[in-house]
C-alpha cells in the first residue's frame, strides 16, 4: 500500500506585515530585504494560534469525509501553543476524529517531509487508511523584533494534507539529521538551565544554515532520486521549503534544473517553517499548476539540524 495526498488546504492569520512595515521598526530596508531574501510580506498571529490556524487548515482538507475515518494526525510544529497537551491532540478534539491517534513531531522546517514519511510508513505497513499531516507555526511568537537579521524572514500559517492508501508501492525517502550543527540554529524558551539560560528567541548563524542548506539539500535530492532509479530531468516539480529565494536558486543552479520548476510564495509569507511545503503544495493545487500523474519532488531543511525530501507521483 502507498499513501496518496487526496485533498490539501491552508490558511494563514489575518495580519500583514511588509517590508517598509518593518523598516520603522530595524534598521533595514524592503530592497534589503527583496534582495536578500525575496520575501516582500509576512502574515502575523494576533489572536490566532497554531490549534487555530491548524484546526482550519486540517477542517478544509478533511473536506466531506467522516472526522472518524481518520487514523492518525501528526503536526510538525517548533511553536505549538503547550507542551501538553499536543497540537495533534487538540485537533483531534476539534475536528471531532475520535479514532486517530495524535502527536506532534519537531524536525522544524523538515517536519512536514518527516511527517509525510512516518505516514507512508504506516500506510505501507497497512497500520492506517487515513491520516492528516500537518504543518504549522506561529514564529512571530519567537522572533526578537528588535533583531534585523531575524525579524525579516519568518511568517506564520499552516498547511494540512489528508492521506489516503491505496495499493501500491511508496518511494524510499530520504532522511538525515545533523545534530553536531545544531548550534547554528536555536531557540530555548522554557529551560531554566538552558546553556543561554533560557533565551526565547530564534537565534542563527545565517550564513552557515545558507551553506548547510544548499549543500545538502542538493545532495539529499541526488541521493533521493539515484535511490529511486529515477532521473532528475523526469521530476515536473521541486516544491521546497520556503526559507529564502537565494537558497532556492542556488538549489536550482547546484543541481542543473530550470528554476521554473522551482515554484515559491515565500515572496507573500515568508518563511514559515514546518508550514511553508503544505502551504506551497496547497497553493499549486488550488492554481492548478499541481497537476495529476506530475513526479514532484518535496524537500525540507530545518532546525536540528535536519533534511528531509521526497518522490511522490501527484
Ligand atoms: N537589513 C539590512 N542589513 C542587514 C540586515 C537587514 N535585515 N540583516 C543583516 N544585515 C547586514 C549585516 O549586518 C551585514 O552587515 P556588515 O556587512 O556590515 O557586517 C550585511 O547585512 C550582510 O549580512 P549577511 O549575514 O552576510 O547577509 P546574507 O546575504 O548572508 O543574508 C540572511 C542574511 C538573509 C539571513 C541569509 O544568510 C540567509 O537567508 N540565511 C539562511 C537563513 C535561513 O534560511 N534560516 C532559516 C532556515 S531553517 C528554518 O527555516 C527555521
Amino acid at each position: 500500500m502507498v499513501g496518496k495526498i487526496l485533498r490539501t488546504a491552508a490558511t494563514v492569520p489575518e495580519q500583514i506585515i511588509s517590508n517598509d512595515d518593518l523598516a520603522k521598526t530595524v534598521q533595514t530596508s524592503d530592497q534589503w530585504i527583496t534582495e536578500r531574501t525575496g520575501i516582500k510580506t509576512r502574515h502575523i498571529a494576533q489572536t490566532e494560534s497554531v490549534v487555530s490556524l491548524a484546526t482550519k487548515a486540517a477542517k478544509k482538507a478533511l473536506g466531506p469525509m467522516d472526522p472518524l475515518a481518520i487514523d492518525m494526525i501528526i503536526v510538525s510544529s517548533v511553536t505549538s501553543d503547550a507542551l501538553m497537551p499536543s497540537a495533534a491532540a487538540e485537533i483531534q478534539k476539534n475536528l471531532g476524529a475520535y479514532n486517530a491517534t495524535g502527536f506532534d513531531i519537531n524536525a522544524a522546517c523538515s517536519g512536514f517531509i518527516y511527517a509525510y514519511t512516518l505516514v507512508q510508513a504506516h500506510m505501507s505497513a497497512g497500520w492506517c487508511e487515513n491520516a492528516l499531516i500537518i504543518g504549522a507555526e506561529t514564529l512571530s511568537h519567537f522572533v526578537d523584533w528588535q533583531d534585523r537579521e531575524t525579524c525579516i524572514l519568518f511568517g506564520d500559517g499552516a498547511g494540512a494534507s489528508l492521506m489516503t492508501s491505496v495499493p501500491g508501492t511508496p518511494y524510499v525517502p530520504f532522511t538525515r539529521s545533523f545534530g553536531q550543527l545544531g548550534d547554528a540554529l536555536t531557540c530555548n524558551p522554557i529551560y531554566p538551565n538552558a546553556p543561554d539560560k533560557g533565551n526565547h528567541t530564534v537565534l542563527m548563524d545565517g550564513r552557515n544554515v545558507f551553506k548547510f542548506a544548499v549543500k545538502e539539500v542538493s545532495n539529499a535530492i541526488h541521493s533521493l532520486l539515484e535511490t529511486n532509479n529515477t532521473p532528475i530531468e523526469s521530476v515536473d516539480l521541486f516544491i521546497l521549503h520556503q526559507a529564502n529565494l537565494r537558497i532556492i536558486q542556488s538549489i536550482a543552479r547546484r543541481l542543473k534544473v530550470d528554476p521554473q520548476k522551482f515554484p515559491t510564495n515565500l515572496e507573500k509569507y515568508g518563511n514559515t517553517s514546518s508550514a511553508s511545503i503544505p502551504l506551497l503544495i496547497a497553493e499549486l493545487e488550488q492554481s492548478g499548476r499541481l497537476k495529476k500523474g506530475q513526479k514532484v519532488v518535496l524537500a525540507g531543511f530545518g532546525a536540528g539540524l535536519t533534511i528531509g525530501a521526497c518522490l511522490l507521483d501527484w
